[in-house]
């Protein structure tokens, strides 16, 4: 089944049926990957646009097209690209999408992957949007849900830290909220609350949801997601060195409790590393995940799975 859709823009643009379906294909690549790859996206280029850091990301969307037999074009840091100079991402849109098949763009901005698809002739992916929006990621963390509670209906999710300026945990909300039944729990310092958007989504799906501020009262969940407060986000830095590390998940605050514990990393001491060797860490797991479920995102989108 294709996806009824060019591009990857937003997780608020899938349906249950889409999100089963990207998970079904997720875990056929993961079958071929162990194998070594395929050949199924031979001749097709990825241009991957990464206008803001990024390892994870760029790294495993790199893999998954080379792992499907495609080849990969890239430009890094707006330093190095014409974006520096002043170019608009429509116009840079506009020639890459003459270049390559396929595109995945971060950039700094909310709202710059919608400003190039307006141009893009080419399916285009976003891989982060400033604050906004981050889907493949939000997907990777489903398929990791998915795989390791057997199920996403019914579970309870506590995400922890910079709610606010976290773009994975507004998509992962929009993409848990398909499902049955999901209970979140926030925990967060005041000042990075989740926002409007996402509130006014749980209420509209009738979801239900507790804010917080001590994360002790968030541990007895099935899964514990932990983010890095944005320090590229502050304008002050007075205020970001207040609020880094107000929540620290160690080991001892999971003694007995059998929530997984995910973070989309890079982590910048939210999670001890006596965390590390427990059986609920699944972090690296989840980082792993993004191979699979980035092949069936680019397969997909070219209408090759
Ligand atoms: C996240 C991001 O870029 O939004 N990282 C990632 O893609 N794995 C989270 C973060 O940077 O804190």
């Amino acid at each position: 089944m294709p996806l009824p859709f060019q591009h990857l823009l937003s997780t608020k643009q899938l349906t249950r049926a889409d999100a089963e379906e990207i998970l079904r294909v997720s875990e056929a690549m993961e079958t071929i990957k162990n194998k070594g790859g395929s050949e199924l996206l031979k001749g097709k280029i990825l241009a991957s646009l990464f206008f803001e850091p990024s390892t994870r990301t760029r790294l495993s969307f790199e893999t998954a097209m080379l792992r499907l037999g495609g080849e990969v074009i890239t430009t890094e840091g707006v330093q190095f690209s014409s974006l520096y100079k002043g170019e608009t991402i429509e116009d840079t849109i506009r020639m890459v999408s003459q270049y390559a098949d396929i595109i995945a763009m971060r950039h700094p901005e909310q709202g710059s992957a919608e400003r190039g698809a307006e141009i893009s002739k080419i399916p285009l992916i976003n891989a982060g949007d400033g604050p906004g929006q981050h889907p493949t990621q939000a997907l990777l963390d489903l398929y990791t849900i998915h795989k390791e509670l057997k199920g996403v209906d019914d579970i309870h999710i506590t995400m922890v830290g910079d709610l606010l300026y976290g773009r994975t945990v507004h998509s992962l909300s929009f993409l848990l909220g398909l499902f049955k039944n999901v209970k979140f729990t926030l925990v967060s310092p005041p000042e990075l609350r989740m926002p409007e958007k996402v509130i006014s989504f749980y209420k509209e799906k009738g979801l239900q949801f507790t804010e917080v501020d001590n994360i002790q009262d968030g541990v007895d969940a099935d899964v514990v997601y932990m983010t890095r407060v944005q320090k590229e986000r502050f304008a002050d830095e007075k205020e970001y060195d207040r609020l880094k590390l107000k929540y620290v998940l160690n080991g001892e605050m999971l003694k007995g409790k059998k929530a997984i514990v995910m973070h989309p990393l890079p982590r910048i001491g939210e999670i001890a590393t006596d965390v590390d060797a427990l059986p609920n860490a699944k972090y690296f797991l989840q980082a792993a995940n993004g191979v699979p479920v980035r092949m069936a995102l680019l397969a997909m989108l070219l209408q090759k799975a």
